[in-house]
């Protein structure tokens, strides 16, 4: 085991807290989270969203954090050396898995940002919204140019993880991050100033009780939740496994929730608003395509939008690029730590594999027919593989790991982990509670009912 020097640090609580609100902070804030409102029925899938967001992966967070923190290993390691001769390492196993599985659709749809930088900044997307949503049908339905910007994302990323990683996150989220939190807060002033804002603002804010238990939007409020805050496939674990001792976890693990929820929040406030000042919008029918036919609308309606659009497609590809970097990390990390592979033979192996799943998802929205509308499922390729990590493999992957802390390694031991920093973990006995009861609980019980729905 390499020690802690070796290992590296991060350079301060705030350049922590800046990589993992990095990883965090992504498509699944900007892209994910209206998408998700949007085929759950809005407001109230926003309730469900933050009902889970606090009680169930908040908890989870600092469970994460605590087994990386007090392991100083990548999930595999980390399993294995605090529970030893057990099978509980195959939770790390399942994080790997799901690290790949994420990251083949995430890099489909950061590749239609990086092609959006241009399109945006070109004035390719001018015109009334059908045009623009024709635009983005047309788009997609081209194969080989999907395939190249996913080819685009995932060497960037593979790159950026060949060197190293921490230090360039560091630096780049640090800018990143206040210049996009800068642009969503004018564009949502445009967005809610927009005539026929008002109707957007009541479908996201006016919860529409009659859907508050229907199980299939839980369960996708619950995955969108662990999805959004890189919970449950060893992340956060592996941030936690860089965090010094003298840090405050729960502390941090409180600063990347905030952040991460107050953006996705700031995008729905931008999205619906705008998406009902046009005529017949539907928000429940564009699925993956929702924020290409909507913002390029809002842009229009900017001095300089051809400028704006650029720009908000620019900082989020690079949100995105700090989030595949954390997806691509824990597989490599793995292959590096178990089998003792080369960094460079592991980045390029595990880029491979991803890249060839990622195929299908790059031509499910138009260009090949089978993908685009799976037979016997109802959706295409890419909605299928979201449902999949996110509804089902994450939140299973964080019950395991609210079991493990809760029952395997015990609660006593992982508090005196957080308390080593020399003060008292606030709200102990509540945590407590909530990771070896509620979490489990509340997880199992929202997969089974969804999965009896189906
Ligand atoms: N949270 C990121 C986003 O919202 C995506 C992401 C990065 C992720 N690393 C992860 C999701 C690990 C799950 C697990 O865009």
């Amino acid at each position: 085991m390499a020690s802690t020097a070796e290992r590296g640090t991060w350079g301060s609580r705030a350049g922590f807290i800046l990589a993992a609100a990095g990883s965090a902070v992504g498509l699944g804030n900007i892209w994910g989270f209206p998408t998700q409102v949007g085929q759950g029925g809005g407001a109230v899938f926003v309730l469900i969203y933050l009902l889970c967001v606090l009680l169930i992966c908040l908890p989870i967070m600092v469970a994460e954090l605590v087994i990386g923190r007090h392991a100083q290993l990548a999930p595999v390691g980390a399993f294995d050396a605090i529970s030893p001769n057990t099978r509980w390492w195959l939770v790390g196993v399942l994080g790997v898995l799901a690290g790949a599985g994420i990251l083949s659709f995430y890099s489909v749809i950061a590749g239609w940002s990086v092609a959006y930088i241009w399109f945006a900044g070109t004035g390719a997307l001018t015109g009334d919204a059908e045009t623009v949503e024709a635009f983005f049908a047309t788009f997609t339905a081209n194969g080989p140019l999907s395939i190249a910007l996913t080819l685009v994302i995932l060497g960037t990323t593979a790159t950026v993880l060949v060197g190293g990683v921490q230090s360039g996150i560091e630096r780049v989220t640090k800018l990143m991050m206040p210049a996009l939190i800068v642009l969503l807060l004018v564009l949502a002033i445009r967005a809610v100033t927009l005539p026929g804002a008002a109707e957007g603002l009541a479908y996201y804010l006016r919860p529409d009780f009659s859907r508050l238990f229907d199980p299939t939007v839980i369960n996708a409020a619950l995955g969108q939740a662990f999805f959004s805050l890189s919970l449950g496939m060893g992340a956060m674990l592996t941030y936690g496994s860089y965090l010094g001792k003298q840090e405050s976890i729960v502390t941090a693990a409180c600063w990347v929730v905030a952040l991460d929820t107050a953006m996705a929040l700031l995008a729905g406030f931008i999205i619906f608003p705008s998406g009902f000042s046009i005529e017949g919008f539907d928000p429940s029918a564009s699925g993956p395509g929702l924020i290409f036919a909507v913002l390029p609308r809002l842009f229009a309606t900017l001095p300089g939008g051809q400028l704006f659009g650029a720009a908000f497609f620019i900082l989020l590809t690079i949100a995105a690029l700090t989030s595949t970097i954390s997806l691509l990390e824990v597989p490599v990390a793995h292959f590096i730590d178990v089998h003792k592979w080369p960094r460079p033979k592991a980045v390029l192996l595990v880029t491979t594999v991803v890249f060839l799943i990622a195929i299908p998802s790059a031509l499910a929205n138009g260009a090949v027919g089978f993908f685009s509308t799976l037979p016997g499922f109802g959706t295409d390729f890419l909605s299928l593989m979201v449902v999949i990590w996110n509804n089902f493999a994450l939140p299973i992957g964080g019950l395991l790991t609210a079991v493990f802390v809760g029952w395997v390694w015990r609660v006593d031991r992982a508090i005196e982990e957080v308390e080593l920093h020399g003060s008292p973990f606030p709200g102990r006995a509540l945590w407590s509670v909530l990771i070896r009861w509620v979490c489990p609980a509340a997880i199992a019980a929202i997969i089974v009912s969804a999965i009896v729905s189906m």
